[in-house]
């Protein structure tokens, strides 16, 4: 039986963070056995916020040793550049001549671009989704691990599918967000603002490049209050935070305790944020040193990419072929 095709890719604008390791990266290592995976890094949409060329190199490197170092096995996977398949550029095209100025202007992370960099509302910002569709549908892909952040992105890929598919014959799948427990992943930001992010508050974001000390700063910093006053009293999303983080990285029965301690009110959240500092620096620690000693590699990396590409253009150019004929693009 032939393996289901599995998609994803992140952008190359900073460091990577547990939002990104919990809500995707995690996820890719799992299915790298059972499935016919490419994953990539979005280097074209790390233009739409990121003109400045300086630091991309070494961005588009450290995201490649990244997801290697997590466990990712460029031997099993296509793990590749998106600036490396073209092809990926022709089926944006396409798909662009299907997408609506009035739909794109509704989606939330375009506002919120807008919002955040009004000086630079260019078209590509604009047509974001439209490259992440044809990112996805280049491989024809069905399964697509992301964070929850994306799930409207996911939706937008499967309305494009589906227009493609009415106006010029059944040639896509409809691919679906994936995670492997029920929910799509949302790790906040520790300060309790918003979704964990590449670039806004470092200080409330722990990086896959954090070392031990910066690790035990911030979470100690991590916000919380003064502790239930009700017996069994549902969690502020911040303090649901701490523990969806020490259900991540700690033992199960240290989980416990403190839910134990939350629900009968005598929860000391510096205790708390002291084991989870020390469990957290140990999950991190290896993962770093890896990463550093990969990024350091330049011809294997070199070695990694040119593979990747490769395998990612095999496919591509064969969705290529079948898009331009159900086009009528064959003269
Ligand atoms: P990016 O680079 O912002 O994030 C990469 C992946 O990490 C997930 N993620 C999170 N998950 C949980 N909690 C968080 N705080 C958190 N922050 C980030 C994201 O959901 C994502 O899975 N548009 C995409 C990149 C992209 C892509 C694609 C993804 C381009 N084309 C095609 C899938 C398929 C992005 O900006 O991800």
């Amino acid at each position: 039986m032939q393996k289901e095709v599995v998609l994803s890719g992140i952008r190359p604008t900073g460091f990577l963070h547990l939002g990104n390791y919990f809500g995707a990266m995690r996820n890719y290592v799992r299915m790298q056995n059972e499935y016919n995976c490419y994953f990539f890094v979005a280097d074209w949409h790390s233009l739409t916020t990121h003109p400045d060329t300086k630091e991309l190199q070494n961005s588009v490197h450290r995201v490649l040793a990244e997801n290697i170092a997590c466990g990712l096995d460029p031997e099993k996977v296509s793990l590749y550049v998106q600036s490396d398949v073209p092809e990926i550029a022709e089926l944006y095209l396409y798909i662009n001549m299907l997408a609506y100025k009035g739909e794109l202007e509704k989606v939330p992370t375009f506002k919120d671009k807008v919002r955040l960099q009004p000086e630079n509302v260019n078209a590509g910002l604009l047509t974001y989704p439209v490259l992440m569709a044809a990112d996805i549908l280049i491989h024809r892909a069905v399964k697509v691990p992301v964070g929850k952040d994306q799930e409207q992105h996911l939706e937008m890929a499967r309305n494009f599918a589906e227009r493609f598919n009415h106006r010029y014959g059944e040639v896509f799948p409809q691919p679906k967000a994936f995670n492997f427990s029920h929910d799509l992943v949302k790790i906040m930001s520790l300060d309790g603002n918003g979704k964990m992010s590449k670039s806004e508050n470092q200080m409330a974001t722990i990086y896959l490049s954090d070392d031990d000390e910066l690790i035990r700063k911030k979470i100690m910093k991590a916000k919380t209050d003064s502790g239930p006053t009700e017996d069994n009293s549902q969690k502020p999303d911040y303090i649901e935070n701490i523990f969806t983080l020490m259900s991540l990285v700690s033992e199960e029965d240290t989980l416990k305790k403190f839910e134990e301690d939350y629900n009968k009110c005598s929860i000391r959240y510096g205790d708390m944020k002291k084991q989870l500092a020390e469990d957290m620096a140990k999950f991190v620690a290896p993962i770093r040193e890896k990463a550093t000693a990969i990024q350091n590699d330049k011809t294997y990396l070199k070695k990694v990419m040119s593979k990747g590409a490769a395998k990612a253009r095999e496919s591509a150019s064969a969705t290529i072929k079948i898009v331009r004929e159900s086009m009528g693009i064959k003269y």
